[in-house]
């Protein structure tokens, strides 16, 4: 990437931070309300989407698919959609920016559909696995017809004619791979199943009943999940509600924990159990995060939760709550830097996949700034002193997770921190450095 193009930002300790607000909508959902709006046949609307690059990418690949997408006002959009299996040939291809869900969903829509279509992304996303998803999407009669190196973007995929349902066993917890197979799943004739051996997360599930698709879910085992798609349904047009997205409200959050004198509200948090993990890892290390207002949106749970400045104490975050909590891991380790004692977060061997490889990117993050912290095998062992000596310029890999991070940890640490670029928050969080002042943060 050109240096010219880097936006830094500094963050640093000042007063505590108060208030009440509002984070963007949440990510998967925006972008699954997107995609099945646009495999419906008819007019759906959406509320409270999150207009970040990310969905917005989501969006632009779904015009060239042959949907219709308006926005009707701020966070409100209307979707045309042309049915299960009504894409069109686009004319060029579809770009996703730095979006891994965006491009895995529509990979999977996209399999079940007679089209073909070429994929392609920024440095970051060409970087991560698709082969994962296109596994089972070959099984189910898609092709590759070009592809980088292990199936990587950018790559060109022509769709099943006749898609076959199969019975799918993901290798890795993934919500993306999931949805890829179920969203192909909605061309083929008779029932797709996909048997996760620990739960990820719902969403595509429960919108998929909010259009009118037939869906069974069972328990499997002990964290797991067997999910059947009654294959072809026409998928009725509906309204969607978008909440608050839990994964931005992280940052926040933790940040109010750590600000000495904090006290903040965050509204309509969406609080799914299985987006949750933070929350219980937090509340173990001493945090008073309290859920008020607890209510139903749009299918979803949503709370508001006031956030107080609490002491935080290390704790051991078991692998088996990881698909709970995948991207709240960056958050964590600032807040275990600033807990007593040693915090060890097992089982993250997904995190070497994500924007960045964030495990390594999370770990120089706290080194950076005077923390100690180890990586064994899949583990993350933070040493917590109780407070952290900031001061560091943090890289941030195209990663806004790890942006937004950082920003967080030079609101509490000793001395400022400083990040190379703070383009990339912009893929989930628009608006964050202007959501961050009004609660009285320092940036500059
Ligand atoms: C997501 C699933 C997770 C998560 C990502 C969003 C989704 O990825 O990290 O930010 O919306 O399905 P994986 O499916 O790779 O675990």
């Amino acid at each position: 990437m050109n240096s010219v193009h880097l936006t830094p930002l500094i963050a640093r300790r000042g007063g505590p931070l108060q208030g009440r607000a509002r984070v963007p909508g949440d990510k998967s959902i925006s972008h699954r309300a997107l995609i099945l709006g646009a495999l419906a046949v008819g007019k759906t609307t959406v509320t409270g989407l999150l207009e970040g690059n990310d969905v917005l990418h989501t969006a632009a690949a779904l015009r060239a698919l042959g949907a219709r997408l308006e926005r009707t006002s701020e966070h409100a959009w209307r979707i045309h959609g042309v049915g299960v299996s009504g894409f069109a040939t686009p004319s060029g291809a579809l770009d996703f920016g730095n979006s891994g869900t965006g491009v895995r969903l529509a990979i999977g829509a996209v399999a079940g559909s007679p089209v073909t279509a070429t994929f392609i992304g920024d440095v970051s996303l060409s970087k991560r696995p698709m082969r994962r998803v296109l596994d089972p999407l070959e099984q189910m009669g898609a092709r590759v017809i070009e592809a980088a190196g292990d199936g990587r973007l950018p790559l060109t995929l022509q769709g099943a004619r006749d898609p076959i349902p199969i019975i799918y066993e993901p290798p890795v917890p993934s919500a993306q791979l999931k949805s890829a197979v179920l969203l192909a799943g909605l061309a083929a004739p008779g029932e797709t199943t996909v048997i996760e051996a620990e739960a990820t997360r719902d969403h595509t599930e429960k919108l998929l009943k909010h259009f009118g698709a037939k869906l069974s879910i069972k328990s499997h085992g002990e964290h797991g999940r067997r999910i059947t798609l009654q294959g072809q349904p026409e998928l009725e047009p509906t309204n969607v509600v978008v909440p608050a997205d839990l994964s931005s409200a992280a940052f926040p959050m933790v940040a109010a924990l750590l600000v000495p004198g904090s006290d903040l509200i965050l509204d309509a948090v969406m609080t799914n159990p299985l987006r949750t993990g933070l929350l219980t890892t937090l509340r173990e290390m001493g945090a008073s995060i309290e859920a008020v207002e607890k209510r139903d949106d749009g299918g979803e749970e949503v709370a508001n939760l006031r956030v107080i400045a609490s002491k935080l104490r290390a704790i051991d975050v078991p692998a088996e709550r990881a698909p709970s909590m995948i991207d709240e891991y960056p958050i964590l380790a600032v807040a275990a830097s600033f807990a007593e004692g040693v915090t060890r977060m097992r089982g993250l061997k997904e995190l070497r996949v994500k924007e960045s490889d964030r495990l390594e990117a999370t770990a120089a993050m706290l080194r950076v700034n005077g923390v100690t912290v180890e990586i064994d095998g899949d583990d993350m062992i933070v040493h917590g002193k109780g407070n952290v000596a900031g001061g560091g310029e943090v890289a941030t890999h195209m990663d806004h997770r790890i942006a937004m991070a950082a920003v967080m940890m030079g609101l509490a640490a000793d001395n400022p921190v400083r990040i190379d670029d703070s383009a990339f928050i912009a893929t989930s969080f628009p608006g964050f450095v202007e959501f961050m002042r009004s609660l009285g943060a320092e940036l500059s």
